[in-house]
Protein backbone atom coordinates (compact mmCIF):
# COMPACT_ATOMS: atom_id res chain seq x y z
CA UNK A 1 0.00 0.00 0.00
CA UNK A 2 1.17 3.30 -0.85
CA UNK A 3 1.67 5.17 2.40
CA UNK A 4 3.08 8.53 3.12
CA UNK A 5 4.32 10.12 6.25
CA UNK A 6 4.46 13.86 7.12
CA UNK A 7 5.89 14.63 10.26
CA UNK A 8 4.68 18.08 11.65
CA UNK A 9 7.55 19.28 14.70
CA UNK A 10 5.64 21.66 16.24
CA UNK A 11 5.48 22.63 20.34
CA UNK A 12 4.46 19.09 19.75
CA UNK A 13 5.87 16.22 17.06
CA UNK A 14 3.00 14.16 15.36
CA UNK A 15 2.83 11.89 12.13
CA UNK A 16 0.54 13.07 9.13
CA UNK A 17 -0.77 9.41 7.65
CA UNK A 18 -1.78 9.49 4.25
CA UNK A 19 -3.04 6.84 1.93
CA UNK A 20 -5.98 4.72 0.88
CA UNK A 21 -7.94 2.62 3.22
CA UNK A 22 -6.03 3.82 6.20
CA UNK A 23 -9.48 3.92 8.61
CA UNK A 24 -9.57 -0.03 8.81
CA UNK A 25 -6.06 -0.18 10.11
CA UNK A 26 -6.62 3.63 11.92
CA UNK A 27 -6.30 1.69 15.35
CA UNK A 28 -3.23 0.21 15.20
CA UNK A 29 -1.90 4.16 14.12
CA UNK A 30 -3.78 5.59 16.98
CA UNK A 31 -1.96 2.80 19.64
CA UNK A 32 1.43 3.80 18.51
CA UNK A 33 0.38 7.22 18.57
CA UNK A 34 -1.58 7.45 21.65
CA UNK A 35 -1.27 3.99 23.71
CA UNK A 36 -4.48 1.98 24.29
CA UNK A 37 -7.40 4.34 25.86
CA UNK A 38 -10.56 5.38 25.66
CA UNK A 39 -11.68 6.75 22.71
CA UNK A 40 -14.22 9.41 22.05
CA UNK A 41 -15.28 9.37 18.31
CA UNK A 42 -16.92 12.29 17.31
CA UNK A 43 -18.82 12.78 14.30
CA UNK A 44 -21.52 13.98 12.38
CA UNK A 45 -24.82 12.60 11.21
CA UNK A 46 -23.41 11.83 7.72
CA UNK A 47 -20.29 10.80 8.59
CA UNK A 48 -21.25 8.48 10.97
CA UNK A 49 -23.81 6.61 8.47
CA UNK A 50 -20.50 6.24 6.44
CA UNK A 51 -17.34 5.74 7.77
CA UNK A 52 -17.90 5.26 12.08
CA UNK A 53 -18.73 1.71 11.94
CA UNK A 54 -15.06 1.00 10.55
CA UNK A 55 -13.43 3.78 12.39
CA UNK A 56 -15.03 1.76 15.57
CA UNK A 57 -14.19 -1.74 14.19
CA UNK A 58 -10.56 -1.12 14.27
CA UNK A 59 -10.28 0.48 17.11
CA UNK A 60 -11.71 -1.74 19.22
CA UNK A 61 -9.46 -4.31 17.30
CA UNK A 62 -6.71 -2.46 18.63
CA UNK A 63 -7.88 -2.37 22.34
CA UNK A 64 -9.37 0.86 22.44
CA UNK A 65 -12.71 1.13 24.48
CA UNK A 66 -14.70 3.39 22.31
CA UNK A 67 -17.72 5.47 22.79
CA UNK A 68 -18.86 7.84 19.90
CA UNK A 69 -20.95 11.13 19.28
CA UNK A 70 -22.40 12.30 16.79
CA UNK A 71 -24.28 15.83 16.20
CA UNK A 72 -26.38 17.34 12.81
CA UNK A 73 -23.75 17.67 9.62
CA UNK A 74 -22.99 21.21 8.88
CA UNK A 75 -21.54 24.39 9.74
CA UNK A 76 -24.40 25.17 12.28
CA UNK A 77 -23.71 22.55 14.62
CA UNK A 78 -19.98 24.63 15.32
CA UNK A 79 -21.52 26.31 18.64
CA UNK A 80 -21.87 26.20 21.92
CA UNK A 81 -24.97 24.31 22.74
CA UNK A 82 -23.25 21.07 20.51
CA UNK A 83 -19.67 22.07 22.44
CA UNK A 84 -21.68 21.80 25.36
CA UNK A 85 -23.27 18.54 25.09
CA UNK A 86 -20.23 17.34 23.83
CA UNK A 87 -18.45 18.23 26.92
CA UNK A 88 -20.91 16.17 29.04
CA UNK A 89 -21.15 13.30 26.90
CA UNK A 90 -16.89 13.07 27.63
CA UNK A 91 -17.79 13.51 31.36
CA UNK A 92 -20.84 10.93 31.17
CA UNK A 93 -18.56 8.17 29.66
CA UNK A 94 -15.74 9.05 32.18
CA UNK A 95 -12.80 9.70 30.46
CA UNK A 96 -9.78 10.65 32.06
CA UNK A 97 -7.07 12.73 31.26
CA UNK A 98 -5.35 9.53 29.76
CA UNK A 99 -7.78 9.03 27.20
CA UNK A 100 -8.58 10.81 23.73
CA UNK A 101 -10.64 12.35 21.52
CA UNK A 102 -10.65 11.02 18.09
CA UNK A 103 -12.08 13.73 15.32
CA UNK A 104 -13.94 12.07 12.48
CA UNK A 105 -15.37 13.93 9.80
CA UNK A 106 -14.61 17.41 8.27
CA UNK A 107 -13.42 20.52 9.61
CA UNK A 108 -16.53 21.27 11.79
CA UNK A 109 -16.15 18.15 13.68
CA UNK A 110 -12.31 18.79 13.98
CA UNK A 111 -12.85 22.08 15.03
CA UNK A 112 -15.54 21.46 17.71
CA UNK A 113 -13.65 18.39 18.65
CA UNK A 114 -10.25 19.72 19.14
CA UNK A 115 -11.82 22.64 21.18
CA UNK A 116 -13.63 19.89 23.35
CA UNK A 117 -10.53 17.97 23.96
CA UNK A 118 -8.64 21.50 24.78
CA UNK A 119 -10.80 22.05 27.44
CA UNK A 120 -11.76 19.10 28.97
CA UNK A 121 -9.87 18.69 31.85
CA UNK A 122 -8.23 21.11 30.59
CA UNK A 123 -6.64 19.34 27.84
CA UNK A 124 -6.91 15.33 26.60
CA UNK A 125 -5.37 14.30 23.84
CA UNK A 126 -7.23 14.63 20.72
CA UNK A 127 -6.52 12.78 16.59
CA UNK A 128 -7.82 13.62 13.40
CA UNK A 129 -8.86 11.68 10.68
CA UNK A 130 -9.96 14.02 8.31
CA UNK A 131 -13.23 12.49 5.79
CA UNK A 132 -13.16 15.89 3.48
CA UNK A 133 -11.03 17.13 1.13
CA UNK A 134 -10.74 20.36 2.66
CA UNK A 135 -10.29 18.83 6.54
CA UNK A 136 -7.13 16.91 5.04
CA UNK A 137 -5.18 19.61 3.22
CA UNK A 138 -6.29 22.40 6.06
CA UNK A 139 -7.91 22.37 9.31
CA UNK A 140 -6.95 18.80 10.82
CA UNK A 141 -3.14 19.75 10.47
CA UNK A 142 -1.85 23.07 12.60
CA UNK A 143 -3.97 22.99 15.74
CA UNK A 144 -6.60 25.33 15.36
CA UNK A 145 -9.70 24.65 17.21
CA UNK A 146 -13.11 26.64 17.45
CA UNK A 147 -16.70 26.92 16.96
CA UNK A 148 -18.71 30.15 16.11
CA UNK A 149 -20.34 32.46 18.22
CA UNK A 150 -23.23 34.62 17.27
CA UNK A 151 -21.18 37.65 16.23
CA UNK A 152 -19.15 35.63 14.11
CA UNK A 153 -16.97 32.39 13.14
CA UNK A 154 -14.40 31.37 15.10
CA UNK A 155 -14.40 33.37 17.58
CA UNK A 156 -13.85 31.02 20.63
CA UNK A 157 -11.03 28.64 20.26
CA UNK A 158 -7.92 27.38 21.25
CA UNK A 159 -4.31 26.20 19.60
CA UNK A 160 -3.84 22.37 20.88
CA UNK A 161 -1.97 20.06 18.42
CA UNK A 162 -3.61 16.34 17.45
CA UNK A 163 -1.27 13.78 18.67
CA UNK A 164 -1.94 11.85 15.00
CA UNK A 165 -3.35 12.67 11.39
CA UNK A 166 -4.88 10.34 9.54
CA UNK A 167 -5.88 10.55 6.22
CA UNK A 168 -7.82 7.64 3.90
CA UNK A 169 -7.93 9.65 0.31
CA UNK A 170 -10.64 7.10 -0.07
CA UNK A 171 -12.89 8.98 2.40
CA UNK A 172 -13.11 11.17 -0.78
CA UNK A 173 -14.55 9.13 -2.94
CA UNK A 174 -17.52 9.81 -1.25
CA UNK A 175 -17.98 13.83 -1.21
CA UNK A 176 -20.16 15.24 -3.83
CA UNK A 177 -18.38 17.24 -6.06
CA UNK A 178 -19.63 21.17 -4.64
CA UNK A 179 -17.63 19.77 -1.34
CA UNK A 180 -14.90 18.14 -2.78
CA UNK A 181 -14.63 21.86 -4.64
CA UNK A 182 -14.19 23.13 -1.67
CA UNK A 183 -11.02 21.53 -0.30
CA UNK A 184 -9.38 22.45 -3.50
CA UNK A 185 -10.46 25.96 -3.04
CA UNK A 186 -7.82 26.07 0.41
CA UNK A 187 -5.54 23.76 -1.71
CA UNK A 188 -5.16 26.45 -4.50
CA UNK A 189 -4.69 28.81 -1.59
CA UNK A 190 -1.65 27.23 -0.51
CA UNK A 191 -0.77 26.40 -4.09
CA UNK A 192 -0.54 30.19 -4.56
CA UNK A 193 1.81 30.52 -1.37
CA UNK A 194 3.97 27.23 -2.17
CA UNK A 195 4.68 27.93 -5.60
CA UNK A 196 4.33 26.16 -9.04
CA UNK A 197 4.84 22.74 -8.21
CA UNK A 198 1.74 22.61 -6.24
CA UNK A 199 -0.34 25.19 -7.89
CA UNK A 200 0.08 23.56 -11.58
CA UNK A 201 -0.74 20.24 -9.91
CA UNK A 202 -4.53 21.76 -9.58
CA UNK A 203 -4.30 23.54 -12.72
CA UNK A 204 -5.63 20.92 -14.89
CA UNK A 205 -9.20 20.68 -12.96
CA UNK A 206 -8.07 17.38 -12.35
CA UNK A 207 -7.33 17.19 -8.64
CA UNK A 208 -9.16 13.59 -7.69
CA UNK A 209 -6.20 11.70 -10.04
CA UNK A 210 -3.55 13.34 -8.03
CA UNK A 211 -5.00 13.68 -4.79
CA UNK A 212 -2.37 12.11 -2.18
CA UNK A 213 -0.03 14.44 -3.83
CA UNK A 214 -1.66 17.48 -3.23
CA UNK A 215 -2.75 16.40 0.40
CA UNK A 216 0.67 15.81 0.82
CA UNK A 217 2.32 18.94 -0.41
CA UNK A 218 -0.63 20.78 1.20
CA UNK A 219 0.47 19.27 4.50
CA UNK A 220 4.26 19.66 3.88
CA UNK A 221 3.87 23.23 3.57
CA UNK A 222 1.08 24.23 6.23
CA UNK A 223 3.17 22.13 8.60
CA UNK A 224 6.14 24.12 8.03
CA UNK A 225 4.56 27.25 8.37
CA UNK A 226 3.04 26.06 11.70
CA UNK A 227 6.35 24.83 12.84
CA UNK A 228 7.77 28.85 12.46
CA UNK A 229 4.85 30.22 13.99
CA UNK A 230 2.39 27.94 15.40
CA UNK A 231 0.51 31.03 17.19
CA UNK A 232 0.17 32.91 14.36
CA UNK A 233 2.04 36.31 15.20
CA UNK A 234 3.68 36.58 11.85
CA UNK A 235 4.55 34.01 8.98
CA UNK A 236 0.90 31.70 9.48
CA UNK A 237 -1.38 35.10 9.35
CA UNK A 238 -0.28 33.98 5.31
CA UNK A 239 -2.55 31.31 5.47
CA UNK A 240 -5.43 33.58 5.69
CA UNK A 241 -4.83 34.28 2.15
CA UNK A 242 -8.63 34.60 1.08
CA UNK A 243 -9.90 34.13 3.77
CA UNK A 244 -10.79 38.31 4.94
CA UNK A 245 -13.18 38.83 2.07
CA UNK A 246 -14.34 34.82 2.03
CA UNK A 247 -15.20 35.53 6.05
CA UNK A 248 -17.26 38.50 4.96
CA UNK A 249 -19.02 36.28 2.15
CA UNK A 250 -19.66 33.60 4.72
CA UNK A 251 -21.55 35.87 6.79
CA UNK A 252 -22.61 37.91 4.69
CA UNK A 253 -24.59 34.61 3.16
CA UNK A 254 -25.68 33.62 6.80
CA UNK A 255 -23.70 31.20 6.41
CA UNK A 256 -25.24 29.69 4.05
CA UNK A 257 -22.22 29.09 1.25
CA UNK A 258 -19.90 26.80 2.69
CA UNK A 259 -16.22 27.79 3.36
CA UNK A 260 -14.42 26.56 0.84
CA UNK A 261 -17.12 28.61 -2.13
CA UNK A 262 -16.58 31.54 -0.01
CA UNK A 263 -12.50 31.45 0.37
CA UNK A 264 -12.56 30.71 -3.69
CA UNK A 265 -14.31 34.30 -4.14
CA UNK A 266 -12.17 35.85 -1.28
CA UNK A 267 -8.99 34.29 -3.24
CA UNK A 268 -10.57 35.93 -6.56
CA UNK A 269 -11.68 39.27 -4.85
CA UNK A 270 -7.83 39.88 -3.54
CA UNK A 271 -6.26 38.31 -6.86
CA UNK A 272 -8.19 40.99 -9.02
CA UNK A 273 -7.55 43.54 -6.00
CA UNK A 274 -3.69 43.41 -5.55
CA UNK A 275 -3.62 43.08 -10.20
CA UNK A 276 -5.54 46.09 -9.85
CA UNK A 277 -2.51 47.93 -7.58
CA UNK A 278 -0.39 46.71 -9.39
CA UNK A 279 1.31 44.59 -6.65
CA UNK A 280 0.50 41.04 -8.03
CA UNK A 281 1.59 40.65 -11.74
CA UNK A 282 -1.58 40.16 -14.44
CA UNK A 283 -0.26 36.95 -15.55
CA UNK A 284 -0.63 35.13 -12.20
CA UNK A 285 -3.76 37.08 -11.47
CA UNK A 286 -5.54 35.60 -14.52
CA UNK A 287 -3.84 31.85 -13.31
CA UNK A 288 -5.53 32.15 -9.73
CA UNK A 289 -8.87 33.29 -11.36
CA UNK A 290 -8.73 30.11 -14.05
CA UNK A 291 -7.59 27.50 -11.85
CA UNK A 292 -10.79 28.25 -9.77
CA UNK A 293 -12.90 28.47 -12.08
CA UNK A 294 -11.29 24.98 -14.05
CA UNK A 295 -11.90 23.73 -10.48
CA UNK A 296 -15.65 24.81 -10.34
CA UNK A 297 -14.99 27.03 -8.09
CA UNK A 298 -17.12 30.82 -7.84
CA UNK A 299 -14.99 33.45 -8.77
CA UNK A 300 -18.16 36.36 -8.07
CA UNK A 301 -20.11 37.49 -5.43
CA UNK A 302 -23.35 39.65 -5.52
CA UNK A 303 -22.45 40.48 -2.22
CA UNK A 304 -21.85 44.56 -2.46
CA UNK A 305 -18.44 45.92 -1.63
CA UNK A 306 -19.76 47.78 1.31
CA UNK A 307 -21.64 44.46 2.76
CA UNK A 308 -18.18 42.77 2.93
CA UNK A 309 -16.28 45.61 3.65
CA UNK A 310 -18.67 45.90 7.12
CA UNK A 311 -18.69 41.99 7.47
CA UNK A 312 -14.68 42.03 7.28
CA UNK A 313 -14.21 44.84 9.80
CA UNK A 314 -15.89 42.94 12.03
CA UNK A 315 -13.78 39.99 12.22
CA UNK A 316 -10.96 38.93 14.57
CA UNK A 317 -8.40 39.80 12.67
CA UNK A 318 -8.66 43.57 12.63
CA UNK A 319 -6.62 45.07 14.88
CA UNK A 320 -7.20 48.73 16.12
CA UNK A 321 -7.50 50.97 13.23
CA UNK A 322 -5.84 48.70 10.59
CA UNK A 323 -6.66 45.27 9.18
CA UNK A 324 -3.85 42.83 7.70
CA UNK A 325 -4.52 41.27 4.52
CA UNK A 326 -2.86 38.57 2.09
CA UNK A 327 -2.10 40.02 -1.00
CA UNK A 328 -0.57 37.91 -4.01
CA UNK A 329 2.38 38.97 -5.76
CA UNK A 330 2.86 36.01 -8.02
CA UNK A 331 2.58 32.25 -7.37
CA UNK A 332 5.08 31.38 -4.69
CA UNK A 333 5.07 35.16 -3.04
CA UNK A 334 1.90 36.40 -0.90
CA UNK A 335 3.04 39.76 1.44
CA UNK A 336 1.26 40.54 4.47
CA UNK A 337 0.30 44.62 4.28
CA UNK A 338 -1.29 46.17 7.31
CA UNK A 339 -3.79 49.00 5.88
CA UNK A 340 -6.22 51.14 7.54
CA UNK A 341 -9.51 50.32 7.80
CA UNK A 342 -10.55 53.19 5.42
CA UNK A 343 -8.90 51.03 3.23
CA UNK A 344 -10.26 47.84 2.58
CA UNK A 345 -13.54 49.15 1.58
CA UNK A 346 -11.73 50.44 -2.04
CA UNK A 347 -9.66 47.27 -2.34
CA UNK A 348 -12.64 45.38 -2.07
CA UNK A 349 -14.06 47.43 -5.01
CA UNK A 350 -11.75 47.08 -6.99
CA UNK A 351 -11.81 42.99 -6.78
CA UNK A 352 -15.26 43.15 -7.66
CA UNK A 353 -14.85 44.54 -10.76
CA UNK A 354 -13.48 42.66 -13.68
N1 LIG B 1 -8.92 24.72 12.16
C1 LIG B 1 -8.47 25.14 11.01
O1 LIG B 1 -7.26 25.36 10.82
C2 LIG B 1 -9.43 25.32 9.88
C3 LIG B 1 -8.95 25.56 8.59
C4 LIG B 1 -9.86 25.66 7.54
C5 LIG B 1 -11.22 25.52 7.79
N2 LIG B 1 -11.66 25.30 9.06
C6 LIG B 1 -13.09 25.11 9.34
O2 LIG B 1 -13.52 23.95 8.68
C7 LIG B 1 -14.92 24.04 8.42
C8 LIG B 1 -15.21 23.60 7.01
O3 LIG B 1 -14.81 22.26 6.86
P1 LIG B 1 -15.53 21.25 5.84
O4 LIG B 1 -15.67 21.91 4.53
O5 LIG B 1 -14.82 19.98 5.95
O6 LIG B 1 -17.01 21.21 6.45
P2 LIG B 1 -17.85 20.07 7.15
O7 LIG B 1 -17.11 19.43 8.24
O8 LIG B 1 -19.17 20.68 7.50
O9 LIG B 1 -18.08 19.01 5.99
C9 LIG B 1 -18.87 19.37 4.87
C10 LIG B 1 -19.99 18.36 4.63
O10 LIG B 1 -19.44 17.15 4.12
C11 LIG B 1 -19.94 16.03 4.84
N3 LIG B 1 -18.91 15.00 4.75
C12 LIG B 1 -17.76 14.91 5.48
N4 LIG B 1 -17.00 13.91 5.02
C13 LIG B 1 -17.68 13.33 4.00
C14 LIG B 1 -17.39 12.26 3.12
N5 LIG B 1 -16.24 11.60 3.17
N6 LIG B 1 -18.31 11.93 2.19
C15 LIG B 1 -19.48 12.64 2.09
N7 LIG B 1 -19.79 13.68 2.88
C16 LIG B 1 -18.89 14.03 3.82
C17 LIG B 1 -20.20 16.58 6.19
O11 LIG B 1 -21.13 15.78 6.90
C18 LIG B 1 -20.75 17.97 5.89
O12 LIG B 1 -22.11 17.90 5.61
C19 LIG B 1 -15.30 25.48 8.69
O13 LIG B 1 -16.00 25.54 9.91
C20 LIG B 1 -13.97 26.19 8.80
O14 LIG B 1 -14.03 27.32 9.64
C21 LIG B 1 -10.79 25.18 10.09
ZN1 LIG C 1 -10.07 28.18 5.37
Amino acid sequence: MDVRTVRINASKSYDVTIGKGLLSECGGILHSALGVCHAAVVTDSTVEKLYLAEVQKSLAGAGFAVSSFAFPAGERSKNMAVLSDLLEFLAENQLTRTDCVVALGGGVVGDLAGFAAGCYLRGIKYAQIPTTLLAAVDSSVGGKTAIDLRAGKNLAGLFLQPSAVICDTNCMNTLPEGGFACGVAEAIKTGILEGEELFTLLENGRARENIAEIIARCVTFKGKVVEQDEFENGARKTLNLGHTVGHAVEKCSGYSIPHGQAVAIGTAVIARSAASYGCCDAESARRIIKVLEVNGLPTHTDFSAIALADAALHDKKRAGNSITLVMPRRIGECTLETVPIEELLPIIEAGLEG
